[in-house]
């Protein structure tokens, strides 16, 4: 089958979380199954890249140009849309104009279709609300797969979007499909338009369909229950192996060397999402019975300002890196002694994943994809409540088994586990499968 994934990033060329490690993973995973995905982005950076195409979109009044490049990375093939304007900027997202810049790319990416050369699409894989759109501006002239990676982000707008914006004001049927209360939301149009909806492990597929995870949209979800179900990310299992141990990590850091001292490691966007509050309240006492804690992470400036107050109260037991550094949360998630992932709601996680592969244990809140990849007692440690009492428990369990067999056991029931694509390609193809 031919696939065209498209996601607003994708590694190695950008990245900013976990969207970027699949949209750079799973199609080569399913290439290795004998089929032939592509993926389509957009040109954020330099890359190398070849022309192959462009043409102009319309974007309402607005009339633009769209460059088609193409790519090779990992054996993939990828075609990267072209205009400095929307994308050539300093960050991948965060622009007051994000929601322009995500329709241009969704109306870019459905009119290139007939402009791949050779390549002709059976299914395109729309990813995120980045790439909800698409299958309106397709109108029927591929299948289409909507895959939720986060909920939370929706690209809800004004309705006067859809007609200054999005040149769709004559057409009832997309209108309807694009109203959402009092205005329009993107993602809600690509989860009732698409031919199946997916999102990233099997627990929060159920969870969306509730009140409490539905992020507001739990009433259309309901809606396409029967279209909805969840697959299991997989990781990179050939980079995602140990690269550095416990004292190195630690004179990197600036901790102590002290191999009685357990320590704790979060990577993280640091967004009320991935729990960075419960973290700050233990901190105090995780540190007080004897453990040390690093963080790598960039978000809120609240959240990075407390812990860096953190680490300027325990020197050489906390440390608190502010950037994105990829090869960094590699050394740490082979370093650290346990990793962190208290999420309040996690569609799937990787960290704990690529933590487990690399020899550290996850500790994790028992929601989402944290919930369908670690087994409390037997590889991780997993908590209840979404709060510092909850984490506070996960800690003193940590503290207890460090240093035993227990731990070790643990340690080595982690590493094993096989986080591999295979088995989640084999799913989705069976997905595209029953609607080609
Ligand atoms: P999310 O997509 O919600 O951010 P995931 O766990 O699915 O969560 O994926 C996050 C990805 O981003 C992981 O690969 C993680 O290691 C990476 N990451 C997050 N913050 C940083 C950072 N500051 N430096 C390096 N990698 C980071
Ligand atoms: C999102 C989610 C995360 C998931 C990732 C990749 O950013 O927050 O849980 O692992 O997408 O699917």
């Amino acid at each position: 089958m031919n696939i065209l994934f498209a996601a607003f990033e994708a590694a190695p060329f950008a990245k900013s979380g976990g969207l970027g490690d699949v949209a750079g993973s799973l199609p080569a995973a399913l290439n290795a199954l004998g089929h032939d995905c592509r993926v389509m982005m957009p040109k954020h950076g330099g890359y190398e890249t070849a022309p192959l195409t462009s043409f102009r979109v319309r974007l309402g009044w607005r009339d633009q140009y769209c460059g088609i490049e193409k790519a090779q990375a990992g054996g993939v093939t990828y075609y990267f849309i072209d205009n400095e304007y929307y994308f050539r900027r300093e960050s991948i997202y965060g622009y007051d104009d994000d929601t322009e810049r995500v329709a241009f790319f969704s109306k870019a990416a459905a009119e290139s279709l007939d402009r791949l050369g050779d390549f002709r699409p059976d299914i395109v894989h729309c990813n995120d609300w980045h790439a909800a759109l698409i299958p309106l501006f397709l109108a029927g002239r591929a299948k289409t797969v909507m895959t939720i990676h986060n909920l939370r982000f929706q690209g809800a707008c004004p309705m006067w979007v859809t007609g200054d914006m999005l040149g769709l004001e004559d057409d009832e049927e997309a209108c309807a499909a694009l109203r959402w209360h009092d205005g329009a939301n993107f993602l809600k149009a690509g989860i009732v338009r698409a031919d199946r909806v997916t999102t990233v492990s099997p627990s929060y597929a159920e969870e969306i369909c509730t009140e409490e995870y539905g992020e507001g949209l739990d009433p259309i979800l309901r809606m396409r229950r029967d279209a909805l179900c969840g697959i299991l990310n997989g990781i990179d299992g050939e980079k995602w192996a140990p690269c550095a141990d416990k004292s190195e990590l630690c004179s990197e850091l600036g901790l102590g060397q002290d191999e009685k001292a357990p320590l704790f490691a979060m990577v993280s966007r640091l967004t009320e999402q991935k729990g960075v509050e419960l973290v700050l309240e233990c901190a105090d006492r995780l540190i007080r019975e004897g453990g040390q804690l690093a963080v790598l992470g960039t978000g809120r400036e609240d959240y990075e300002k407390a812990l860096t107050r953190l680490a300027e109260r325990y020197p050489g037991k906390v440390s608190v890196c502010i950037r994105f550094d990829e090869e960094l949360s590699h050394r740490m998630f082979s370093g650290a002694d346990f990793v962190l992932v208290p999420s309040l709601f996690e569609p799937c996680g990787l960290t704990q994943m690529m933590a487990m592969r690399c020899g550290s244990v996850p500790i994790v809140r028992r929601t989402g994809g944290l919930k369908d990849s670690v087994a409390d007692g037997v590889n991780g440690i997993v908590f209840n409540d979404a709060d510092a009492e909850g984490l506070r428990w996960a800690l003193s369990e940590a503290m207890g088994i460090y240093g035993t067999d227990k731990y070790r056991e643990m340690r080595e029931n982690a590493m094993k586990c096989d986080f591999s694509w295979s088995r989640s390609a084999e799913e989705y193809i069976r997905l595209y499968e029953s609607i080609s």
